[in-house]
């Protein structure tokens, strides 16, 4: 028997790359690569890189560099390291990591993934390999459904892909460059996936996608359906008890979305709606097709069919030709909402988007003032909505022994990780607790009802909001 292979996969960027890291390990595992914590030791390093953030090709150049020296020492040992470039910053820059890194042996955009061991394939035999290809139309104008099957349950929480790629081009971003159109899997294919990870313990679902409410894969009658839809057919699935969705863009909010948080107790109240600025003459030149109250009445719609629902959101301060009455509206807008809480960043110009061209920067002193004051604001609706759980009871899903001996750990409908003195017996299962102190972040609290024999062992969950 040969010694399995070494792999070691240094992931950066959104929730979409962590679950793509994974589906990577679980397309290699066939090809006998088992994971390993250590660059050092690998026989096969992979980047999965991000674009979103600033200078990010920089960095996987730097990177880069360290891996170089890795490799070398590799080879004095007689070993081969390969290494790969994967994520967004390889399918926008694929050509110019070839020529720049000749350290690289393979580059593979997130379209390709399941061609892996064909690429990695090529590099053992000497050769360099590249693909970054988008999936091509056929004759009839559709896009083949994206490859990505559901990655093998790890634990009782999973992502699941249900869609890729989007059509917004919000004139800041790199993402329908680097992941391309808009594309939605059957739902067949999906309700497979989640019945298979639900027959492996997990009990929670994700569905991701960088524009998910946009979902419109085929349905079994043969019509798209949408989001909402989706998730009243994964809610009747055995097992599942959570459901959850990320990321929405505030256009594609649909009524059937909407119903689905009315109706479904599996559908947990919290919601990621990225709004990016308060002001409307920003949110033109972003090119996000919506102005501020439209998604104040976005959210009102999600409230009045669900009174508990929380929302985060992502902003970016110093888009060019911000002012400061601007971003007082964006100010203005998280105090009218009121969050759960928020990623905020500074803008930073993305190659190749129409933002990067844009001429009235604003300067790098002003944006970090700016950002400190929207932080500063969103940190204290977030602290709040916290300290509003102390007192109150809330279904925890268990996952796992948290560090402290003896208490186990998990989230509550609001994703806020809550930690009880129990057995491990109650991990996998949803459990009332009440919440008796809140540590930074994180919640303490007991059972409601403490654990005896007689308890069913079917989760449980309370009806909130319908
Ligand atoms: N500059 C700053 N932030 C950006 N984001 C996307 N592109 C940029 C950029 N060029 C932020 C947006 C998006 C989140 C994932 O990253 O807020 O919602
Ligand atoms: Fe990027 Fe989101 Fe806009 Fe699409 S909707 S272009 S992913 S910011």
């Amino acid at each position: 028997m040969t010694a399995p292979r070494k792999l070691h996969i240094k992931s950066y960027g959104c929730q979409m790359n962590v679950y793509d890291a994974q589906r990577m390990v679980d397309t290699l595992a066939p090809e006998g690569f088992v994971e390993t914590a250590s660059v050092d030791d690998a026989d096969l390093v992979i980047l999965n890189t991000c674009h979103i953030r600033e200078k990010a090709s920089e960095k996987v150049y730097s990177e880069l560099g360290r891996l170089r020296v890795a490799k070398d020492a590799a080879a004095e040992q007689g070993r081969k390291m390969n290494i790969v470039v994967a994520g967004c910053v390889a399918q926008a820059e694929g050509n110019e990591i070839i020529r720049r890194a000749p350290v690289v042996d393979v580059v593979v955009g997130p379209q390709s993934y399941h061609h892996l061991p064909q690429l990695l394939a090529k590099a053992k035999a000497g050769g360099r390999a590249l693909e970054t290809e988008f999936p091509i139309e056929d004759k009839f104008g559709f896009l083949p459904a994206p490859k990505p099957a559901a990655i093998r349950a790890r634990g009782i929480s999973s992502f699941v892909t249900v869609q890729e790629g989007c059509d917004k081009f919000c004139t800041f971003c790199v993402v329908p460059y680097t992941r391309g159109t808009e594309v939605s899997r059957p739902v067949a294919r999906i309700v497979d996936d989640v019945k298979r990870l639900a027959d492996n313990g997990v009990c929670e679902i994700t569905l991701i996608g960088q524009n998910v409410n946009g979902y419109h894969g085929e349905g079994p009658d043969g019509r798209p359906w949408p989001l909402g839809t989706l998730l009243r057919r994964l809610a009747e699935i055995p097992g599942i008890v959570r459901l959850r969705y990320s990321t929405s863009h505030p256009r594609d909010v649909e009524d059937t979305l909407i119903e689905a948080h009315r109706d479904l107790p599996e559908l947990m109240p919290y919601v990621h709606l990225p709004v990016q600025s308060g002001s409307d003459r920003i949110l033109g030149l972003m090119n996000r097709k919506h102005t501020a109250q439209d998604y104040v009445d976005v959210i009102d719609r999600f409230r009045d069919a669900r009174q508990d629902i929380a929302f985060t959101s992502d902003f970016i301060v110093g888009f060019p030709g911000e002012t400061e009455e601007d971003f007082e509206a964006t100010l203005a807008l998280v105090t009218q909402i009121g969050y759960a809480g928020a990623y905020s960043f500074k803008y930073s110009p993305r190659p190749g988007t129409p933002a990067a061209e844009m001429q009235e920067t604003v300067s790098a002193a002003v944006m970090d003032e700016r950002l400190v004051r929207l932080q500063e604001l969103i940190d204290n609706q977030q602290s709040a909505f916290n300290a509003a759980t102390i007192g109150q009871t809330v279904d925890v899903l268990f996952e796992r022994a948290a560090r402290n001996p003896g208490q186990i750990v998990g989230r509550t409908p609001w994703l806020q990780p809550a930690h009880v003195m129990a057995s491990e017996d109650i991990i996998g299962k949803v459990l009332p607790v009440t919440i008796t102190s809140l540590e930074r972040y994180s919640l303490l609290g007991h059972l409601t009802t403490p654990l005896s024999p007689s308890l069913p062992s079917a989760p449980s969950h309370t009806v909130m909001g319908a």
